[in-house]
């Protein structure tokens, strides 16, 4: 079978992707251009920014990427691109540079889900098998979602307030750790030790999670310390909100892995970065004996590799749209 290449576009949210990937599992080129350092400022993404600056950037990245992998269009099957969910002016960006490249260049437009493409990071590592359990968890996202077979989406479990990343921020900005404060939250995590005593959020027999309370808990003890005078233990507080958030994950992943018989786990999102979960998780599947992959490092955030992948299933289920396409801010995964 003739090889299919698939140029993939990122720009749901403050990263401005394009990738080329072969056949759904090789990596050609990948370009990544991060807002992180603008956004810092201002304490998290600023949406109006975040437009612009993806207006700048996109023809850029586009052509540095085609460069890179030394292909021109001519060599590139179709055109896929995240067309929601995600922040509306950012998104437009990346659906209107892939419907100009596809009506110059005459090549099919694929639209692909932003966390459907997170769940496909993984398929860069490994082929996905199936059935299979991922865990969606990023700054909009945490979700349990089972799949039978490729681009078949059940969203078991889902979280009834924050997501889990955004918790993370909010938790590092209450103690004065810059935007994006998951990742170094993560890592004083393993500096401290569970000292402070915060609330299992939701500890229930559902699939469901919630993280305002703890959200919450974490900004009163902070407060509370401070009217008493005392100092906190920065590090403390990443160990014991660290292992609250692990212990629950795990705790529910574990029970979908078991109600929904799976032979394969693996994780998606910004805070599959995480190093507390990954530990855990990674433990639990040996336990249950089933395979688990995690994305690479650098594919856990926002990329267009990942949407690449996940652009050719669906280009090759015949899932593509006419030039009509638009960017939503909300999509259903199922
Ligand atoms: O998937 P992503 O790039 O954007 C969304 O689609 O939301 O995820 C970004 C989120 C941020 O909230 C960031 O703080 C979090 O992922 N994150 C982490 C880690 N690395 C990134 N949270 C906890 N631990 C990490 N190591
Ligand atoms: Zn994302």
């Amino acid at each position: 079978m003739k090889d299919v290449y698939i140029l993939g576009i990122e720009s749901s949210c403050d990263e401005t992707s394009c990738s080329i990937v072969k056949n759904g599992v090789e990596e050609m080129y990948t370009v990544i251009s991060t807002q992180i350092d603008i956004h810092k400022e201002f304490g998290g993404v600023v949406p109006e920014i975040a437009s612009r600056q993806h207006v700048k950037n996109i023809t850029m990245v586009i052509e540095e990427t085609l460069n890179m992998a030394k292909m021109t269009m001519a060599e590139i099957d179709a055109i896929a691109v995240v067309n929601g969910p995600g922040l509306i002016g950012s998104l437009l960006v990346g659906v209107e540079a892939a419907k100009t490249l596809s009506f110059i260049y005459n090549k099919p437009l694929v639209p692909v889900h932003h966390i459907g493409g997170h769940i496909y990071a993984n398929n860069l590592v490994k082929r996905l098998t199936f059935p299979l359990l991922a865990l969606v968890v990023s700054g909009g996202h945490t979700e349990l979602v089972f799949m039978d077979k490729d681009n078949s989406y059940k969203v078991i479990g889902s979280t009834l307030d924050d997501a889990v990343g955004e918790c993370y921020d909010k938790v590092a900005r209450i103690v004065n750790v810059p935007y994006p404060g998951g990742p170094t939250i993560d890592k004083m995590a393993y500096l401290g030790k569970h000292s402070y005593k915060l609330p299992m959020p939701l500890n229930d027999n559902s699939y469901n999670f919630s993280f305002s309370g703890l959200k919450s808990a974490v900004i009163n003890l902070v407060h509370n310390e401070k009217q008493k005078g005392n100092d906190i233990i920065i590090e403390d507080l990443a160990t014991s909100f660290q292992e609250t958030v692990v212990e629950i994950i795990t705790k529910k992943t574990k029970r979908a892995i078991e109600d929904y018989k799976v032979k394969n786990f693996i994780m998606a999102g910004g805070v599959a970065a995480n190093r507390g979960l990954r530990e855990s998780l990674e433990k639990l599947c040996i336990e249950e004996n089933i395979s688990c992959s995690f994305p690479e490092m650098k594919y856990c955030t926002d990329n267009a590799a990942m949407v690449a992948s996940l652009g050719y299933y669906n280009f090759i289920e015949g899932r593509i749209s006419d030039l009509s396409l638009n960017s939503k801010s909300s999509i259903e995964l199922s």
